[in-house]
């Protein structure tokens, strides 16, 4: 695709993007340009009318009876099987539940007993802080956490004393897109088990869990698959090791026969077993919705609006920004990019919220990230031109620097 150089350039790639009906399906307030649908996605339309149905018909009118009638038990393995061919799994290995804080440390807690007599877990030390606080946590007694640093080999840090390596496939600051088939491989060569942690490539571009081999992953639903705030996570765990995996949250719902009451834990087969309690079955459907619109939609040509976005993106903040102390945070190369770019300034956060206040929303990562998200299903090309228009018009009039954009938010 050639640069577009005017607004009406990108007005003329949006007639003909075959994924530009979508936009109509959510809802976006007119004067937006969202570009956070990498932290949180916005309101599929249909969600509105399931919520209702859910709460006035299945819970108001059907009450308890719609646990069974309404397939409110089966949802995290229903909704599991929906989410699998957009991770490159099977149907049977994906499972719809907690946070993906929670999910792994299932998820991790099984591959360690899957590797008796190996001690280390490899995590990164810029992954994002709830793995590095959840394999910290997972790691207290009897396990020792080893840190891969920015730039580092992974075989700098692989020896046969390391039983897992958890990584994330996309970096959450940099939105750097790492190589799962060539990497899981490595850790496998290693003799150890590899966890991916999908929340940022899940719905950005096509994951091909089953294709590299990967024994577990973990993935969260309100990012790129728009399943609303809080919405339950996933987590994956091949089917190899499904009925020899092992974790501590032995909860009633992961039992093979959570009906019997019976005083002993029993695993349930399959991937049921990572489950732990009641699921909360409101938050399952906006989620619902937002997978219909998925089960229309081809990764493929998701991943090729995302790279048309994002290098748009960094070639018109080349051309525009530049002398402002902007810096390009994201590889350059499309192919190790996810589907967000982000930039480096000292006094990003001022800039974020000055966008912020003219409609571009993006988000900011401590101590100096921009960030900013393309999600083809409802971006486009015109918004990465107003953003970037925006985002000029920020800097070269200084008008970050006024009092009201220091003051910090809780979140960021
Ligand atoms: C890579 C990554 N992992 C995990 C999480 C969050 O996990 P949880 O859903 O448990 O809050 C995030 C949230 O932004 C994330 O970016």
């Amino acid at each position: 695709m050639a640069t577009p150089t005017t607004r009406l350039d990108c007005a003329e790639l949006d007639k003909h993007d075959p994924l530009a009906a979508i936009r109509e399906e959510f809802t976006l307030p007119d004067d937006i340009v969202y570009l956070d649908g990498n932290s949180l996605g916005p309101l599929p339309c249909a969600a509105r009318a399931r919520v209702r149905e859910m709460v006035d018909v299945e819970w108001g009118e059907g009450l308890i009876r719609s646990w069974n009638d309404a397939g409110w038990y089966d949802k995290p393995r229903t909704l599991g099987a929906r989410i699998a061919p957009l991770v490159g799994a099977r149907p049977d290995e994906v499972v719809v539940c907690d946070s993906t804080s929670i999910n792994l440390f299932k998820v991790l807690s099984a591959a360690l007993r899957l590797r008796p007599g190996r001690s280390i877990v490899v995590a990164e030390a810029g992954g994002f802080p709830t793995d590095l606080y959840i394999v910290e946590g997972a790691t207290s007694t009897g396990y020792r956490r080893k840190l891969l640093y920015d730039g580092q080999d992974l075989a700098e840090v692989l020896d046969d004393d390391v039983a897992v390596v958890v990584l994330g496939h996309v970096d959450y600051r940099t939105g750097r897109l790492r190589d799962m088939a060539r990497l899981t491989d490595q850790v496998h060569r290693a003799g150890a088990l590899m966890i991916w942690d999908v929340c940022h490539s899940v719905g950005a571009l096509p994951v091909r869990l089953g294709d590299c081999g990967v024994d577990f992953a973990v993935g969260c639903t309100y990012k790129y698959l728009n399943g609303g705030p809080g919405a339950p996570a996933f987590a994956f765990a091949a089917q190899r090791h499904q009925d020899d995996a092992r974790h501590p949250l032995s909860g009633w719902h992961g039992h093979a026969d959570p009906f019997a009451f019976s005083q002993e834990y029993r695993p349930a087969p399959g991937i049921s077993r990572f489950l732990v309690g009641t699921p909360p079955v409101l938050s399952y459907a906006p989620l619902e919705s937002s997978l219909d619109i998925w089960s229309r939609v081809d990764l493929n040509w998701v991943r090729a609006k995302s790279v048309a976005m994002t290098s748009l993106f960094l070639t018109l903040v080349e051309q525009e920004c530049v002398g402002h102390g902007v810096e390009i945070a994201s590889p350059r190369y499309p192919e190790e990019r996810g589907s967000q770019v982000s930039l480096r300034h000292p006094d990003g956060y001022r800039i974020v919220q000055a966008l912020i206040e003219r409609g571009v929303i993006g988000d900011f990562r401590t101590p100096d990230v921009l960030r900013f998200g393309f999600t083809p299903l409802y971006l486009r090309y015109v918004d990465v031109w107003d953003a970037v228009a925006q985002l000029r018009d920020v800097l070269e009039s200084g008008i970050w620097q006024e009092e009201r954009f220091g003051a910090r938010a809780s979140v960021t």
